[in-house]
């Protein structure tokens, strides 16, 4: 039999999440409670693909994509779709499986931390599990998560500031590359507009090597790196230890502390 997938909130990352459960052949098998969808959103339950905002009743797999913030508010309406057998998927950052197992009321609680490229099926999300969780229930969950892109994980909770800190927040230092990059390259004389387009689309291609490469990125560094060469001279300065080795460790580290921080709050 089918499983019922109900999501509650379908913004960006829920209506990314459907748009590939829809892909993969799910139609009929979605309930989409959310007050305010998007025209896809909308288009997808006018042709009976979805069911927009049904009754309450129990989900066999219900998947929590709101903000943060509205949790606690719409938790009781949430628990109302919980049953015995619901297993719950939560892609809200910093709400810990504590909280969720405590607001939904159920043990059958794990959580996922996707980033920004998922929007295209481009992401990395991160897969956090209880300890004891099945394996067939792993195997749901990273199907689920799978419109998103890779699937990493599952991972214990203590290390998802961490993981979070990496690919949730890293889509950002990519983009910051581009714009210092483009800065950089203004400062010394090129015009503001050609440098920006030089820097975008040099991060856009190294990212599309990447993916194409089977080389580690250290590889693929090196292999752009000719000894005693034009690169080589840019990568002693940002490769040298007060540079970004350690900036980046004190980014992360500033990303981990306030990810706890936050997790604080919505207990
Ligand atoms: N985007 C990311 O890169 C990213 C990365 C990691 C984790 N996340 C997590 O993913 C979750 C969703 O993020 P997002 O970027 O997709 O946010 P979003 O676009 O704002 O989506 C949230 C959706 O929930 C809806 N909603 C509000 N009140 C609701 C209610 N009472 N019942 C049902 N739905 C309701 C919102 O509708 P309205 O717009 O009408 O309020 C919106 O459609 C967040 O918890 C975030 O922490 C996102």
């Amino acid at each position: 039999m089918t499983q019922k997938m109900t999501l509650i909130g379908a913004g960006r990352m829920g209506s990314a999440l459907a748009g590939g459960w829809l892909k993969a052949g799910q139609a009929g098998a979605i309930d989409i409670v959310d007050p305010h969808v998007s025209d896809t959103v909308q288009a997808w339950a006018d042709a009976g693909r979805v069911r927009l905002n049904p009754g309450t009743e129990d989900a066999d797999i219900l998947v929590v994509a709101v903000k943060p913030q509205v949790f606690g508010d719409l938790a009781a309406s949430i628990a109302a779709r919980v049953g015995p057998e619901t297993l719950v998927l939560s892609v809200m950052a910093g709400v810990s499986l504590v909280t969720l197992e405590a607001k939904l009321g159920t043990p059958s609680v794990a959580r996922a931390m996707p980033n920004t490229p998922g929007l295209v099926g481009k992401g990395v999300t991160i897969l956090c599990t209880k300890p004891g969780t099945p394996q067939e229930t792993i195997t749901t969950l990273k199907g689920l998560l799978s419109p998103l892109g890779a699937v990493e994980g599952p991972i214990g909770e203590d290390l998802l500031p961490a993981a979070t800190a990496v690919s949730g927040c890293g889509p950002a230092y990519g983009f910051l590359l581009a714009e210092v990059m483009a800065a950089a390259g203004a400062a010394h004389g090129l015009d503001a507009d050609l440098a920006t387009r030089l820097a975008r689309k040099t991060v856009e291609g190294a990212g599309a090597l990447m993916e194409a490469s089977e080389e580690d990125a250290a590889t693929l560094r090196r292999n752009v790196t000719s000894p005693n060469g034009v690169t080589q001279a840019a990568l002693e300065v940002l490769m040298s230890d007060a540079a970004m080795p350690s900036v980046f460790r004190d980014a992360i580290g500033a990303a981990i502390a306030r990810d706890i921080e936050l997790s604080k709050e919505t207990e």
